[in-house]
């Protein structure tokens, strides 16, 4: 029978052991280091014989042990098997984005969770003494502070108006953001809602959900356009509604450059950068699909984010694109516990918007494949 390395693999140091982590499933496995000498000998489909030849400094028995344990771990596979082909489609279709995006999907796919009494369990044998405090919120004391408005900006759009009218802007006017509007964004967004009892805590809700209601997510303002208010980049003390200055200035260019040098950026009268405070998440959560939630946390954010603009009459923008380096250290975020993964901006629109996309024509859909089977 001949076999060859899985293609979907990654091997890592985890507590002072070597793994390997097949992917999709079976579960990674504790390996000797020299287990991946002996899958290099398998890139293409071979008889161990063969390969145990290009293996001439071990011992064919030692080679015919490994291979034994590294097929049960599904680290080799067989020609011709269900394993085989499922790797193949998964390297194929996964190819441009792997290994990163691929590994992370897979190994985050099919976790169990402890149920509540499992979890109660845990909880009085003593795990989760080492997990972090679950802290409410971000707060910068020394920082020079402007406490906002709670003059509320209308926000009374019939819902179906709303909705229908959101779309993502990137041509901005000249025409600053007022005070009033910037703070009933960010409080409608970002701002506690009610507190509830966890049962061992005190967590808080806003309008959008949020797994666990854990709110990792802190907004950071980056200001260019807003009346009242100097550019800067500022932290939105959300416990105090307010306004804390990290560090002064902010040009087009800058602006533009923080979002990837997409010139749209530069024109937007605010950008808010969402950083994930990765102790809120771990505070009670150790399993590493915790990450897809709070990017699926973001989202949320963004979409009522995009709607409350667009309610308030700004145009809203997000973009995924953005420097997360320059962004950490313009926001004052170490990127470690702290980091950045969305850019959401606003501003008034033109009317006219220049950069829209044209609707589709008769000819765009000519040109389309508008249907395929589903595998
Ligand atoms: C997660 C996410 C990331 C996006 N990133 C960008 C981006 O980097 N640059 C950009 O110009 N638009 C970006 N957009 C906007 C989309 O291009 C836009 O939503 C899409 O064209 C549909 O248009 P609509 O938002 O007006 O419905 C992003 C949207 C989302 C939801």
């Amino acid at each position: 029978m001949r076999l060859r390395r899985a293609s979907c693999v990654v091997c890592y140091w985890y507590e002072g052991e070597f793994v390997a982590h097949p992917y999709p499933g079976p579960e990674p496995t504790a390996v000797h280091p020299a287990a991946a000498e002996i899958l290099s000998a398998f890139g293409e489909w071979v008889e161990p014989a063969k390969a145990a030849e290009r293996l001439d400094h071990l011992t064919p028995a030692t080679v015919a042990e490994a291979v034994e344990a590294l097929f049960e771990a599904g680290l080799l596979l067989a020609e011709d098997s269900p394993q085989a082909t499922r790797d193949a489609e998964v390297a194929q279709q996964w190819a441009t984005w792997s290994p990163e995006a691929s590994f992370f999907h897979y190994a985050t796919q099919d976790l169990r969770y402890p149920t509540e009494e499992e979890r109660q369990r845990l909880l009085a044998e003593g795990c989760g003494q080492d997990f972090p405090d679950h802290v409410l919120f971000t707060g910068y004391p020394d920082a020079p502070r402007m406490l906002l408005p709670r003059r509320p900006a209308e926000l009374r759009l019939p819902y179906d108006q709303v909705l229908y009218a959101r779309r993502t802007h990137r041509d901005f006017a000249a025409e600053p953001v007022a005070l009033d509007t910037l703070a009933t964004l960010l409080a409608t967004v970002f701002g506690p809602v009610d507190f509830i009892d966890s049962g061992h805590e005190v967590l808080f809700r806003r309008t959008s959900p949020s797994g666990g209601a854990r709110q990792e997510l802190e907004p950071y303002v980056a200001i260019r356009n807003v009346d009242g208010v100097d550019p800067g980049v500022y932290h939105y003390n959300l416990r105090e509604h307010s306004l804390e200055l990290l560090s002064p200035g902010l040009t087009d260019k800058e602006a533009a450059h923080l979002c990837a040098d997409q010139d749209w950026a530069g024109g937007a009268a605010f950008l808010v950068v969402l950083a994930a405070v990765i102790d809120r998440m771990s505070s009670k959560y150790r399993n590493a699909r915790c990450y897809r939630v709070s990017l699926l946390n973001a989202g949320h954010l963004g979409q009522t984010f995009a709607l409350t603009a667009t309610a308030l009459g700004l145009g809203p923008a997000q973009t995924g694109a953005f420097h997360d380096t320059a962004e950490a250290e313009r926001c004052g975020l170490d990127n470690v516990g702290h980091t950045p993964v969305y850019v959401l901006a606003a501003g008034h629109p033109r009317p006219e918007p220049e950069n829209g996309p044209p609707p589709a024509r008769l000819d765009t859909f000519s040109g389309s494949v508008l249907h395929r089977a589903a595998r």
